[in-house]
């Protein structure tokens, strides 16, 4: 895992395009390369290159995970829990004790991961996802308590 850099931006797009059906733009990740308030890493395979990122960004002492995904040919070997808890490793070491994050309500696998590192449901937002219509669930992760 490193930080990303610009030269990373085709295939941060190509997996954003294949994993979600309301993909973030190109200016939505560039904006974010150099921001010392946003966690913004890739992970590497030998195999397929760049398999996957995280984005989180933090306030004072609250944090989000803002997107999350993971090539599909890397999938299920552990590489978005990897990038997931390298986003609550760095809320530790930024005293951030809250971590929230918005996820589809279809999205079992999502939810399975999240649920495993400690994140637990607080509210619903209904209607909240375009392309489909869909509610999101809000969790958080109390932080101090891992
Ligand atoms: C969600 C996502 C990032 C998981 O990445 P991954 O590298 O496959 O996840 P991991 O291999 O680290 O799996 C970690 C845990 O997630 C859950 N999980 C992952 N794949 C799963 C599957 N197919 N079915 C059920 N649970 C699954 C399990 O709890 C798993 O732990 P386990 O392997 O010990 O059982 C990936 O599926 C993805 O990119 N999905 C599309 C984008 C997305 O939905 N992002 C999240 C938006 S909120």
């Amino acid at each position: 895992m490193r930080p990303a850099v610009a030269s990373d931006m085709i295939a941060v797009l190509d997996i954003e395009a294949h994993a979600f059906s309301d993909p973030w733009h190109r200016a939505s990740f560039e904006r974010l390369i150099g921001d010392m308030r946003v966690h913004f890493a890739v992970a590497t395979s030998a195999d397929i290159g760049l398999a996957g990122y995280v984005v989180a960004w933090y306030v004072m002492d609250e944090g989000e995970i803002a997107n999350l995904a993971v090539a599909l040919p890397a999938r299920r070997r552990g590489i978005g829990g990897v990038l997931l808890d390298s986003a609550i490793a760095v809320a530790r070491t930024r005293a951030v004790t809250t971590l929230y994050l918005e996820v589809r309500d279809s999205n079992q696998v999502a939810r399975a991961l999240y649920e495993s590192r400690g994140f637990h449901q607080i509210t619903r937002r209904r209607r909240y996802y375009r392309r489909p219509v869909e509610d999101a669930l809000v969790l958080k992760l109390n932080v101090s308590l891992g």
